[in-house]
């Protein structure tokens, strides 16, 4: 190479980077500034310090950024960021914006190959509310009245083997007693009678499908994702075969199914077998693990605090003088003691720890101690009512169970 070659390169390197810097004085002179106030970012590493902070468990997380932070911050994860509002000053909004504003469709999108086609988060939101009616129609009053009785033939059968003393793993008994009530009021007299066995290592396996690294990446060729695959559509064909042949013997029963088969679009269309199925899983993955975490933390609270237990069972010896051994919806609905110990242990150990929502529109929030700040779109906005429920500003003595 000659020196003038060297020269020619050197000048055009010099006049790129004057180009630059001269680009971005310009823009930081001239170009309005971002009047955006963001939420301060937790820090750690470039690039995956977010992330491996949030895969230590988001609660940890809450509780070491939380205090140096405040209610309003966001955690860089790899290419998005998540904006957490803890607290009820800053986070009405994520409870009440419409689908437009916060959006649940994409960040719950890990669900669909377990719901599988057609429902829930694989539909608009049109769709998505219609069956989400479905859903609310199916747990009215009237129609929960008509799971009770199941409910008590279950319970009673369940407890009838237990003898007068003994040690149980109340964890592992409640689930079961409630994967019991949950096959015959939701997916029917058939699999409950007939097919519970198989039906159960089925939900098992699709349960062990939805693992950590499911959220970020749902179809990753795993064992764990394969065996999900499978056991789905071997209940699509157990379902599929249970709705045709109650629909061809015209055989109507009091379950959620039948609620699912009988429910309509607004257009008249009614729902398809496949349809059915999602909406059921949907319901027993929205509602068994709920369930049973809650009535396993009462249920260990009520073991631990013996003046809470004997009020518990003063209230039900109360209603029995009053009502004998007819359990119904109505009596239920007179255990206000029971109800308040099963709030608190709601209120200590949410099953859903942590809420996501997608945002389309920038929006602010004003912290107690009148901080602002605004919330761009394109941030996934999270609360987290597991650390929310135990805020000392909130709540006196948030750890201890006080019904
Ligand atoms: C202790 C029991 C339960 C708890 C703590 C619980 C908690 C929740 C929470 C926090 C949400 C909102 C999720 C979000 O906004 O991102 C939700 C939604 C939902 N749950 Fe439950 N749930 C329980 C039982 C059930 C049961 C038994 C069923 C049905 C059999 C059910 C069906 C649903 C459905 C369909 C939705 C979506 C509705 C909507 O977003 O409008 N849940 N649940």
């Amino acid at each position: 190479m000659t020196g003038d070659t060297d020269n020619k390169f050197l000048n055009v390197g010099v006049l790129i980077i004057a180009t630059l810097l001269v680009a971005k004085l310009i823009s930081t002179l001239i170009m309005p500034r971002s009047q955006k106030r963001l939420p301060p970012v937790i820090k750690g590493w470039p690039l995956i310090g977010g992330l491996i902070r949030f895969l230590k468990g988001p609660i940890v997380m809450l509780r070491e950024e939380y205090p140096k932070l405040g209610s309003v911050f966001t955690v860089n994860l790899v290419n998005r960021k998540i904006t957490f509002l803890i607290g009820p000053e800053v986070s009405a909004h994520f409870f009440k914006a419409p689908e437009v504003d916060l959006s649940q469709q994409e960040v719950y999108q890990f669900n669909v190959p377990t719901f599988g086609p057609g429902v829930v988060f694989d539909v608009d939101y049109s769709i998505r509310q219609e069956q989400f009616r479905f859903f609310t129609e199916a747990l009215r009053v009237n129609k929960l009245k008509g799971y009770v009785d199941q409910m008590v033939v279950e319970a009673e059968d369940y407890f009838s083997k237990w003898g007068d003393s003994g040690v149980v793993d109340i964890k592992y008994e409640l689930e079961h007693v409630i994967i019991l009530t949950a096959s015959r009021c939701l997916l029917g007299r058939e699999v409950r009678d007939k097919l519970f066995d198989d039906v159960s290592a089925l939900f098992h396996d699709l349960d062990n499908g939805m693992l950590p690294i499911s959220v970020l990446f749902p179809y990753l060729p795993i064992p764990a994702h394969r065996r999900r695959d499978r056991a789905r559509k071997k209940l699509a064909d157990i379902f599929a075969s249970i709705i045709n042949s109650r629909k061809c013997a015209s055989e109507s029963e009091n379950d959620m199914l039948q609620c699912f088969i009988d429910s309509k679009y607004k257009d008249g269309r009614p729902t398809t077998e496949s349809e059915v199925t999602g909406l059921l899983i949907a319901a027993l993955f929205a509602g068994q693990h709920t369930s049973s975490i809650t009535s396993t933390w009462t249920g260990a609270y009520l073991l631990r605090h013996n003046e809470y237990l004997s009020a518990v069972l003063e209230e039900q010896k109360n209603l029995m003088k009053k009502h004998g051994n007819k359990v119904d919806h109505d009596i239920l609905s007179e255990m206000d003691v029971l109800y308040r110990c099963i709030k608190e242990a709601l209120r200590l150990h949410p099953p859903l720890i942590m809420l996501l929502r997608s945002s389309h529109s920038d929006f602010s929030v004003t912290t107690r101690d009148g901080k602002e700040y605004d919330i761009p779109k394109g941030h996934i906005v999270a609360t987290s009512p597991a650390f929310a429920n135990r805020l000392p500003h909130v709540f006196k003595d948030p750890d201890s169970y006080d019904p």
